[in-house]
């Protein structure tokens, strides 16, 4: 019987000899195969080049931040092509006429927006020649000025003479304005054209006249240089009739006259702005 016992070879004694000294080999001082001045410089080794990574990452931000201008977006990917905006910022509008608390919102909208162009706060502000950019040199991170936009310019829009801004009467008024876009300066003369989706024709009246943009409001120098900068509007009065009333009429506005873009099959807002309306009576 005893004769049967297998007892572990020769060769079995010697590899597990060999793998607990793979681990740590007391004979050589060695720990997985290595002594320890030799982990030493690899640590020694890896240290340094992480560290030299840390500095090439910091260096790399640092040499960035440098760049970068406090008063101009360095990477401005989007195009520089503005969209329009509505105020009331509504694009399905619908009020009764004859009910003061269905289009008081809209009013309230209006007159609230149109505070920062309240006359005497505008005469601060420089009276610029029209139809010419008002191109400011100066010192770095010097305040621009800014050309006076007053509310009176918008007349019958202005919610001066009709604080109602035309709701009550039935021939509302809407502002439109474009985003501010740093340095833009639209070459032609933009102006905005609104027009009824459907066969006859709305009247509407554009204030100023013409619906247009002028070129004194550009350049914009940006939030931190140009503080008191007004962007220009234009309201736009829809002169409805009767047959107008209780229906739903789509009214499509874009910028026309200059090289902004208006028919971007993307984005819908580019140049051009298309709401519904209904006012009942
Ligand atoms: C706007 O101007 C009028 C006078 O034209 C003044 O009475 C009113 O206080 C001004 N409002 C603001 C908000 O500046
Ligand atoms: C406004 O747009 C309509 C439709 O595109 C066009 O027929 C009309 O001539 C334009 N009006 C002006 C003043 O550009
Ligand atoms: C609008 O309001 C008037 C007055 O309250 C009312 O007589 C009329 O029926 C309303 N029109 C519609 C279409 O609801």
């Amino acid at each position: 019987m005893a004769s049967n016992e297998v007892k572990p070879t020769a060769k079995e004694d010697e590899n597990a000899g060999n793998w607990k000294d793979s681990i740590f080999n007391p004979r050589t001082g060695e720990f997985c195969g290595r002594t320890a001045k030799s982990w030493g410089l690899i640590l020694l080794f890896y240290l340094v080049f992480y560290a030299f990574l840390a500095g090439m990452f910091v260096l790399t931000i640092w040499v960035m931040l440098l760049t970068l201008d406090d008063y101009v977006p360095k990477y401005r990917d989007r195009v520089p092509h503005p969209g329009l905006v509505i105020r009331p910022k509504q694009l399905d509008m619908l009020f009764n006429r004859s009910q003061p608390l269905q289009f008081n919102t809209y009013v309230q909208t209006l007159e609230s927006y149109l505070q920062q162009y309240n006359d005497t706060e505008q005469e601060r502000n420089e009276a610029c020649a029209a139809g010419v950019y008002f191109e400011q040199e100066g010192e770095v991170g010097e305040q621009r000025k800014a050309c006076q936009f007053k509310r009176s310019s918008l007349s019958r829009c202005s919610g001066l003479s009709d604080s109602t801004f035309g709701y009550a009467e039935g021939r509302p008024c809407v502002l439109l304005k474009m985003n501010r876009i740093i340095g833009l300066k639209p070459r032609g003369d933009p102006y905005v054209n609104c027009t009824a989706k459907r066969d006859n024709p709305i009247q509407m009246q554009y204030f100023p006249s013409e619906g247009r943009f002028d070129k004194m409001y550009f350049p914009y120098y940006g939030n931190k240089l140009h503080e008191r900068y007004v962007q220009p509007v234009v309201a736009v009065k829809l002169l409805l009739n009767k047959v107008d009333y209780n229906t739903e009429l789509t009214i499509e506005c874009r910028i026309e006259g200059s090289d902004l873009r208006n028919n971007d099959d993307r984005d819908k807002f580019l140049g051009r702005v298309t709401f519904r309306i209904t006012v009942k009576e």
